[in-house]
């Protein structure tokens, strides 16, 4: 049986799905093909929605446990219900996965279940999931096949005693000791969640230093909050192997540079190094489809590879592999592919660590724009001396600007604090709409918000922050 469409994604996640609908509301006859058994790709079902209900969930019983006392607020015999706690998780996943099918539905997008095979331009190849195949026959075909964890030589992952995040995100009791491979996104999230549900956490970091794509006095202050939080770090450090044994997993650990080996028993073990372009039985070679040194699919800025009609967007192509990122990316190719001029500003593309504090940015680091030798002037302001802040009782971080010293545009901005997440999304419409320090300084912000600190600290670039 041969299908024909104007396009067919291949791959549902925030990349996927969000260009099948927009393609759909600009009129054209779409396809989503999708291998696993609910849409919304790694994002929803693995990634950002169960890790956030995780964190959300923690964050109360930490609460519960430390901070509500200092509110007037005394409770006794807080326990955790973990079954329930992952419960929670698994239900929220299952009702914003069906979102996206009713999405679908209403946008009149075909989901095909199965496994997608480009045969050549025009031409799918799909392994249905429910037995034999399906040939599709469309103008264009969108890659949006995503990522996947970057595996550890020697640390193989079982989704049991070593984890990626996928396994990690349904641990079913709380290890003693969790030792998580990797300072970054995922370690520290994760890591986070399981510190904060009781366990003991090492996190063992390749760099000198955590989140390495972030501003470095911003990574700096993380590491000192999560430590201050009970979180070990052991950074400047390699992991060289992993034995397992019925109770745990003895890990082999050097320093980067080379020396002396020694050993940590861990009852868990996460694997977050990072991930890679998702590209496996698609196939990419066989259709002539090139990729780039790092084997992400290699596009123009239109989102199209080297063979016409064949496209891709997301974690599969370069860029950072933020569901955000990937959602924009999908809109802009369906638009482009309409026939309209749209245009993604990779500068204005917010990051967010989700832990507490939170750590939000978005532009250009203190260290890139040095490195740029632009002459620049940064503003800070610390919570401390936010009255939103203080009422809440949650005064660590700050907020920095950079700005072009000359002409006063922000360059960018970095958030350490509370809701930091929440806040940067100003940061990033005011450097979409190539603002200076001084347009946020004079913009009325409603008191008493935790967005003040924004304002307070883009004043504090030309030394003129009111309440510090
Ligand atoms: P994906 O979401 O990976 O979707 C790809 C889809 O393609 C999958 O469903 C896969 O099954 C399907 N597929 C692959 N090959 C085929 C094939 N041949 N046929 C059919 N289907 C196929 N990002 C954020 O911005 N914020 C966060 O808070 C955040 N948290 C995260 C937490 C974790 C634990 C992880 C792992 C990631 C997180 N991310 C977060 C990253 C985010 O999930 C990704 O950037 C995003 O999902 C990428 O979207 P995508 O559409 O490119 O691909
Ligand atoms: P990451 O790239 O964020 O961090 C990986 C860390 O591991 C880095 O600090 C790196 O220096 C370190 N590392 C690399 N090799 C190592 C080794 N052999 N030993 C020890 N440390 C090593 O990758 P992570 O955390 O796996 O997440 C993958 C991606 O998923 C992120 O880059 C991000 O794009 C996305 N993500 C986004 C989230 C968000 O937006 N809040 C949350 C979770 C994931």
């Amino acid at each position: 049986m041969t299908d024909s469409y104007d396009l067919v994604v291949i791959g549902s996640g925030p990349g996927g799905y969000i260009a099948a609908i927009r393609a759909a509301q600009l009129g054209m006859k779409v396809a989503c093909v999708e291998k696993y058994t609910r849409l919304g790709g790694t994002c929803l079902n693995v990634g950002c929605i169960p890790s956030k209900a995780l964190l959300q969930s923690s964050e109360k019983f930490e609460e519960a446990n430390h901070t509500l006392a200092s509110h007037g607020v005394k409770l006794s015999g807080v326990s955790l219900d973990l079954e329930t706690l992952l419960a929670r998780k698994d239900k929220v996943v299952a009702d914003i996965t069906k979102g996206v099918e009713f999405l679908f539905r209403k946008n009149k997008v075909t989901w095909v279940q199965g496994t997608g095979k480009i045969l050549g331009a025009g031409k799918v190849e799909v392994a249905l999931t429910a037995g034999g195949s399906q040939t599709i026959e469309t103008k264009a075909i969108l890659i949006a096949t995503g990522s996947d964890v970057m595996p550890l030589p020697g640390v193989e992952v079982d989704e049991n005693q070593i984890v990626s995040s996928t396994g990690a995100i349904a641990i079913p009791k709380v290890p003693k000791h969790l030792v998580v491979i990797g300072g970054g996104y995922i370690g520290l999230e994760l890591g986070s969640v399981w510190r904060r549900l009781g366990s003991e956490v090492t996190v063992v970091e390749f760099l000198d230093r955590i989140t390495p794509g972030l501003d470095l006095e911003v990574g700096k202050q993380l590491n000192r909050q999560l430590s201050k939080q009970g979180i070990q770090f052991k950074l400047s450090t390699k992991v060289t192997g992993a034995k397992k044994t019925k109770s745990g997993v003895t890990l082999t650990l050097e320093p980067a540079a080379g020396g002396a080996a020694e050993e940590l028993k861990a009852d868990v073990v996460l694997v977050s190094i990072g991930r890679r372009p998702y590209t496996e039985g698609l196939g990419l070679a066989e259709a002539g489809v090139a990729l780039d040194d790092k084997k992400r699919v290699k596009v123009d800025g239109h989102f199209q590879t080297n063979v016409p009609g064949i496209y891709a967007i997301g974690d599969v192509i370069a860029g950072p592999m933020l569901a955000h990122k990937a959602e924009e990316e999908g809109v802009v190719f369906a638009e482009i592919l309409a026939g309209q001029k749209p245009h993604l500003n990779y500068d204005a593309i917010p990051a967010v660590v989700y832990t507490w504090p939170e750590v939000a940015s978005v532009g250009k680091t203190e260290e890139e724009v040095k490195a740029s030798g632009v002459e620049y002037k940064v503003g800070k302001f610390p919570f401390l001396a936010n009255g939103r802040a203080k009422a809440n009782g949650d005064t660590e971080g700050f907020v920095k600007f950079i700005a072009d010293a000359k002409t006063d545009r922000v360059l960018g901005c970095h958030i350490i604090g509370p809701d930091a997440g929440t806040m940067i999304a100003e940061c990033a419409l005011a450097m979409e709409f190539g603002a200076s320090s001084e347009d946020i300084g004079r913009t009325c912000h409603a008191h008493p918000t935790l967005n003040e600190a924004v304002k307070e600290a883009a004043l504090a670039v030309a030394g003129q922050a009111l309440n510090m």
